[in-house]
């Protein structure tokens, strides 16, 4: 078996992941984009990088708001199903590019209106990416930290299913991967300021502001879905468990099955958090 040494900052943490993610992840607020074109007042105009890009989370709802679309991902399967995305929902205005946040500023994509990071600026080294998205921003841009957030966020009334045993499946993950998994866990700052605000607070955007747009408070998900967002996970990624991979993935099933016998669960992400930093309206940088 693999023995398992994610880093937060392997770019190629999701290798493999691509098909779990795109089906097992849950969607971002359904007012996303029309909260994001009031509160940044976009008219379909100017560039949108959307950075971690991954299968094209963000990509296919923001698309419509921005006249161009870069999207970069250092992994290629991401890529591939983000292409597969877009075709299927008929966009067409995204440039697709692998590489990293640590090298944009050499992108040369010209100076952009909007760059968002869902789910993944803790990936990256984020003083030196904020700054340099700094650069790429014109005037008056803004950088937009995308997240599910549950945490003190008003819970919806339960529709009667069981919520995922997120609890019992980490414990089944740590018994089957160890050591490298929980080191991985316990480091995932590695020395970086917790929140997003306060690594922005140390930039030259010199603070940020933080909205939520609801999140979706009815999504019913199957025990292939549920199993699909564990595989999607880079720590869980199918490739950690080697030839026992067949065998987790069976005491997965039962262990969802043993909680769930209709096979069905509520999955509540959370309200959809947006972390937005903007550049000065007067700023020559
Ligand atoms: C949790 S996924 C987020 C996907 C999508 N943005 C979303 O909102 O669901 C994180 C993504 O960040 C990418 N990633 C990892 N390290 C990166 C880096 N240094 N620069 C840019 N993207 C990175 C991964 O390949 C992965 O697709």
């Amino acid at each position: 078996m693999v023995t398992p040494s994610p880093s937060v900052f392997d770019p190629r943490a999701f290798e493999g992941t691509a098909e779990y993610y795109a089906a097992g992840r849950p969607a971002y607020s359904a007012e996303l984009a029309d909260t994001m074109a009031r509160e940044l007042s976009l008219d379909g105009t100017g560039q949108l990088l959307d950075v971690g890009c991954g299968p094209g989370v963000l990509v296919v709802p923001l698309a419509r708001l921005f006249g161009q679309v870069t999207a970069l991902d250092p992994e290629p399967g991401m890529l591939d199903a983000g292409q597969r995305r877009c075709q299927q929902a008929g966009v067409a205005n995204v440039r697709w590019v692998q590489g990293v946040a640590e090298d944009i500023a050499a992108l040369s994509c010209g100076s952009c209106r909007v760059v968002t990071f869902g789910q993944s600026f803790h990936r990256v080294r984020r003083l030196a990416v904020a700054e340099a998205v700094y650069d790429l921003l014109m005037p008056g841009g803004s950088l937009v930290l995308i997240s599910h957030h549950i945490d003190g966020r008003p819970r919806p009334a339960d529709p009667g299913y069981p919520q995922i045993p997120h609890a019992a499946v980490r414990k089944l993950i740590l018994d089957y991967l160890g050591e490298g998994t929980r080191h991985y866990l316990a480091t995932w700052d590695e020395g970086q300021p917790a929140r997003f605000e306060d690594t922005l607070s140390q930039t030259r955007f010199g603070g940020s502001r933080t909205i939520y747009a609801p999140g979706r408070p009815d999504l019913i998900c199957d025990i292939d879905t549920v199993v699909a967002g564990y595989f999607s996970l880079s720590y869980a990624a199918p490739r950690w468990f080697g030839t026992r991979r067949a065998d987790f993935e069976s005491d997965l099933r039962h262990l969802l099955r043993e909680h769930s016998p209709s096979g069905l669960f509520w999955d509540w992400p959370g309200d959809t958090e947006l972390v937005i930093a903007t550049k000065s309206k007067r700023s020559r940088d």
